[in-house]
C-alpha cells in the first residue's frame, strides 16, 4: 500500500527485519499475561483486543480522502510472528509457572501454549528485598556488588541477544513496585551513579540497574511501575549520549485510566471539582506487595499526580483550587488480579450547586495491562529504528506518570495524548499532522 500527498519530510525508519527479543525484568501476572496473548494471537486463538499497534486505524489527510489505513500497516512495526521473550524473577521459574500462580488466564487458554510458555524461563534476577519487604526471592545473582550485577545483566542480555538470533531488543520492566524513593546525589550524573555502583551505594535500586544495563546494552527501557528507573538525570544523560529511547512510568490501566477519561470532561464543560475519593481491593502478588506502606507511598505519589495536572488549578481556581484528592489500595486476597474499584467524586456545577459520580470499576489489572506491554515494545523498538533517542514522551497515552522530554510537565489529558502518539506517527511517515480545526 502506498501513501500519497506526504507533506513534511519523513524520518529514516529502518525496517523492521528479524527477530526482536522482548525482555521483561520481572516475569508476573502482567508479563505472563502479556507472553501468553501473544502466543494465543500468533495461533489464531485470540484477538489483541486493547492494543492499538494492532487494532487502531489512523486517519490521514483531510476527512474526505477517506485514508485510514491500520497503525500497523501505516508504520514499519515488527510483526507479532518475529517477537521473543525472555526475562529475570526472583521468584517465577518461566512464564507458565508464572502464569498459573497470577491466575489471571484460564487453563483453557493457557493449555494450547502451555509448552511454549514453559520454555521461557526467567533468568536469575538482580533483587535485593530491602525494595520489595513483602517477597522472599530464591532464583537471585549470587554477586551483591551491584557493580558486578549491571555487568552480569549486561551478559545476560547479550546471551539473550545470541541465543535466540534476535536483530533488535526491547526491555519493559514488569517487575514490582519498589519502596519510595526519591533521587539523591548518585543519581544526578552518569559519572555519580557509575560511582555509586562501584562504591555499593545504598541509593541504588535494583530497577535502576536494569535500566542501566539495558541503556548500556543499546536497548530502549519502558518503565511499567512508579519507580524511578528511568526518572533520573543519570538516566536522562545516558540514554542521550547511548543514542537510546527510554519511557515511563507505570503502565495506566485501571483507576487512573478513567480518571483522564473524566477529569478532561469535567473540564470541558467548565464544571467544579470539589474532592475524588478512590479506592480499591486487591489481591494478587502486586497488591501484597503494595500493602507495604513503603512501596504503596510510591504508587500514590504516581497515582496522585494525574487531577492537578488535568485540571490546572492555578488557571482555575474557582473550579479547581480547593480539591480533596485521596487514593487507596487494600489488599484482599480473595480477589486475585480481579480488582474493584471505586469512586466518589463531588463535583459542582451552576451556583456551586454540589453533584455526586459514582464509578465502580470491576476490572482485570493485567487484561488491561498487557497489550499496553505489548504496544510499548513494538512503540519503542519502532523510535529505536527511528533513530529517536532519550524521553519518548508521545508515549505519554501509556503512563500515569508520564516522563517529560522537556522541564514543561508532560500531558496527562488522555485524548490531547492519544492525538500526540498518532500525530508523532504521522509525522515521522511525511504526513500532515491533524489538528481536527474546520480547515482539517
Ligand atoms: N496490572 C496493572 O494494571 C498495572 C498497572 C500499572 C502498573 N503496574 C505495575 O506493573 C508491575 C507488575 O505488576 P504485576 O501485577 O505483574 O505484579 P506481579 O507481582 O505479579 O509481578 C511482578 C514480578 O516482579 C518480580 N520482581 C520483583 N523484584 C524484581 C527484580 N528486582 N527483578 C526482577 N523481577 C522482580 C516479582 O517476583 C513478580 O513476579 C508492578 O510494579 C505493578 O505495580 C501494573
Amino acid at each position: 500500500m502506498t501513501y500519497a500527498r506526504a507533506m513534511t519530510k519523513p524520518v529514516d525508519i529502518a525496517p523492521a527485519t528479524g527477530r526482536l527479543g522482548v525482555l521483561t525484568p520481572g516475569m508476573g501476572a502482567v508479563a505472563s499475561t502479556f507472553i501468553a496473548g501473544v502466543l494465543a494471537t500468533r495461533a489464531g486463538h485470540a484477538v489483541p483486543v486493547g492494543s492499538l499497534s494492532q487494532l487502531a486505524h489512523i486517519r490521514l489527510g483531510k476527512r474526505e480522502e477517506n485514508r485510514n489505513p491500520l497503525i500497523r500497516e501505516f508504520v514499519p512495526l515488527a510483526d507479532l510472528g518475529d517477537l521473543v521473550f525472555g526475562g529475570w524473577d526472583p521468584i517465577s521459574p518461566n512464564a507458565l509457572e508464572a502464569a498459573r500462580t497470577a491466575g489471571v488466564l484460564e487453563e483453557r487458554d493457557l493449555g494450547p501454549i502451555s509448552a511454549e510458555l514453559e520454555g521461557i524461563v526467567a533468568m536469575d534476577a538482580v533483587f535485593d528485598q530491602r525494595w520489595v519487604k513483602r517477597l522472599e526471592g530464591t532464583r537471585v545473582k549470587t554477586t551483591t556488588d551491584k557493580w558486578a550485577q549491571a555487568e552480569a545483566l549486561i551478559a545476560d542480555i547479550e546471551n539473550f541477544r545470541i541465543a535466540n538470533d534476535c536483530d533488535r531488543l526491547v526491555m519493559v520492566w514488569c517487575g514490582s513496585t519498589e519502596a519510595y524513593q526519591e533521587a539523591s546525589a548518585v543519581h544526578m550524573t552518569i559519572e555519580s551513579f557509575e560511582a555509586g555502583l562501584r562504591a555499593n551505594d545504598d541509593n541504588i535500586a535494583p530497577s535502576q540497574i536494569y535500566a542501566y544495563a539495558a541503556i548500556m546494552s543499546g536497548v530502549p527501557f519502558a518503565n511499567g511501575a512508579p519507580n524511578l528507573s528511568v526518572d533520573l538525570p543519570c538516566m536522562r544523560e545516558l540514554a542521550a549520549r547511548e543514542g537510546v529511547p527510554i519511557a515511563g512510568k507505570d503502565f495506566k490501566t485501571g483507576q487512573t485510566w478513567l480518571k483522564t477519561l473524566l477529569a478532561p470532561g469535567l473540564k470541558a464543560r467548565m464544571l467544579g471539582l470539589r474532592g475524588w475519593y478512590s479506592t480499591n481491593i486487591l489481591g494478587n502478588r502486586d497488591g501484597e506487595v503494595l500493602d507495604d506502606p513503603d512501596n504503596f507511598k510510591t504508587k500514590e505519589v504516581s497515582k496522585l499526580g494525574v487531577i492537578d495536572s488535568v485540571l490546572q488549578p492555578e488557571v482555575y481556581p474557582d473550579l479547581y483550587g480547593n480539591v480533596d484528592h485521596v487514593v487507596r489500595i487494600n489488599y484482599y486476597p480473595p480477589r486475585g488480579d480481579n480488582k474493584e474499584g471505586w469512586d466518589n467524586i463531588d463535583i459542582f456545577g451552576w451556583m456551586g450547586y454540589p453533584m455526586q459520580i459514582k464509578v465502580n470499576f470491576l476490572c482485570r489489572d493485567s487484561i488491561l495491562a498487557a497489550p499496553i506491554v505489548l504496544d510499548l515494545a513494538l512503540f519503542m523498538d519502532l523510535a529505536n529504528r527511528a533513530g529517536q533517542s532519550g524521553v519518548q514522551e508521545w508515549l505519554s497515552f501509556y503512563f500515569k506518570a508520564p516522563q517529560a522530554a522537556t522541564p514543561v510537565p508532560a500531558e496527562h489529558d488522555l485524548f490531547i495524548q492519544q492525538t500526540k502518539l498518532k500525530n508523532t506517527l504521522r509525522e515521522w511517515m511525511g504526513e500532515d499532522a491533524v489538528t481536527h480545526s474546520e480547515a482539517g
